[in-house]
């Protein structure tokens, strides 16, 4: 099957989210023609719903690269996968976690597992991404609402972790979707360029932003606990709790040059990252 470039589509799933809307926006600006889909976007997409007016195949039509954010339960990219070889897709770069190969017993990951076992069996041209955490969820995610009410409590220690930049995964990410055959059948290990223990991070944190903000250690129930007193899904609060368990083996906390081989240069650190989010009002009471 021959593929015209000019018409040629990207699909970006999890377009709304913290990866996806910065690898779009790094497509469309290298003038790469971009299909955002997730249930909120432009295109529909669903993880539990294949079939259907705004089923996969519907979203998948004349797209040659797919950039995959794994969905939040094991199982559903085996059957993308499958659809996605039957729409005439050549190449899968997916989101993964760092040091997915030693998670071992871990309960933690078992959708981002299942969706590499989906990726790394296919026969399309593919790529994995794993990144350790991200800067970011510090200011866009889960961390952000405890720093700005002045203290983080996680059952972390003294394992520090190589947080990095999300502009860097998905730079990353653009390279390798621009970038045919160099990256195939890869795995990246992508870190920042240095490990930090969460204590210091949120130490930097309230340095650059002017607040006051503590770090506390806590067990994992009683972090599971407060998730769910905060709201969360309980299964969801204990897999993130399980993450931290994970992490307190200390699998995961070397850093990589997993970005200067993809890109060719260093990855952006942590201070960088506190600095423009600060500026940026990220933790503005
Ligand atoms: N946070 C970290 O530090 C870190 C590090 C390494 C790997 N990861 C992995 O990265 C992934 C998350 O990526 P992200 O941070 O870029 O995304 P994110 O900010 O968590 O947003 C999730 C995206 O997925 C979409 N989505 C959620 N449920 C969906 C469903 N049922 N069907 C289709 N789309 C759905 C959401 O959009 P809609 O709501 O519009 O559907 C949104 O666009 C997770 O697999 C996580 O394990 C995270």
């Amino acid at each position: 099957m021959t593929h015209d470039t000019t018409t040629a589509t990207t699909l970006v799933l999890g377009a709304t989210g913290k990866t996806g809307r910065r690898v779009a926006a790094r497509l469309r600006l290298r003038g790469v023609r971009v299909r955002t889909a997730s249930r909120s976007s432009p295109t529909r997409f669903d993880w539990s719903t294949p079939d259907g007016p705004h089923g996969w195949d519907a979203a998948l039509r004349g797209v040659t690269a797919v950039y995959v954010v794994p969905p939040p339960v094991p199982g559903p990219v085996h059957e993308f996968v499958a659809r996605a070889e039957a729409a005439g897709v050549r190449r899968l770069v997916l989101l993964s976690g760092h040091g997915a190969d030693d998670w071992g017993d871990s309960p933690f990951g078992l959708d981002m597992r299942s969706a590499e076992d989906a990726v790394r069996g296919s026969a399309l041209e593919w790529t994995v991404l794993r990144a350790s955490n991200f800067d970011q969820n510090f200011d866009e995610d889960a961390f952000h609402a405890p720093l700005l009410a002045g203290e983080l409590a996680l059952p972390a220690g003294a394992v520090p972790e190589p947080f990095i930049d999300i502009e860097d995964v998905a730079d990353a990410a653009t390279a390798v979707l621009t970038e045919p055959g160099r990256h195939a059948g890869r795995i990246y290990e992508l870190t920042g360029p240095r490990a930090l223990t969460w204590a210091e991070a949120v130490d930097l944190i309230s340095r650059a932003s002017g607040l006051p903000m503590t770090y506390r250690q806590v067990s994992p129930a009683e972090y599971t606990a407060a998730l769910v007193e905060e709201g969360w899904d309980k299964d969801d609060a204990h897999h993130l709790a399980e993450m931290f368990v994970l992490l307190e083996r200390g699998v995961a906390a070397g850093t990589t040059d997993g970005v200067a081989t993809v890109l060719g240069r260093a990855p952006r650190t942590f201070e960088e990252y506190v600095v423009r989010a600060a500026a940026a009002g990220a933790w503005r009471r």
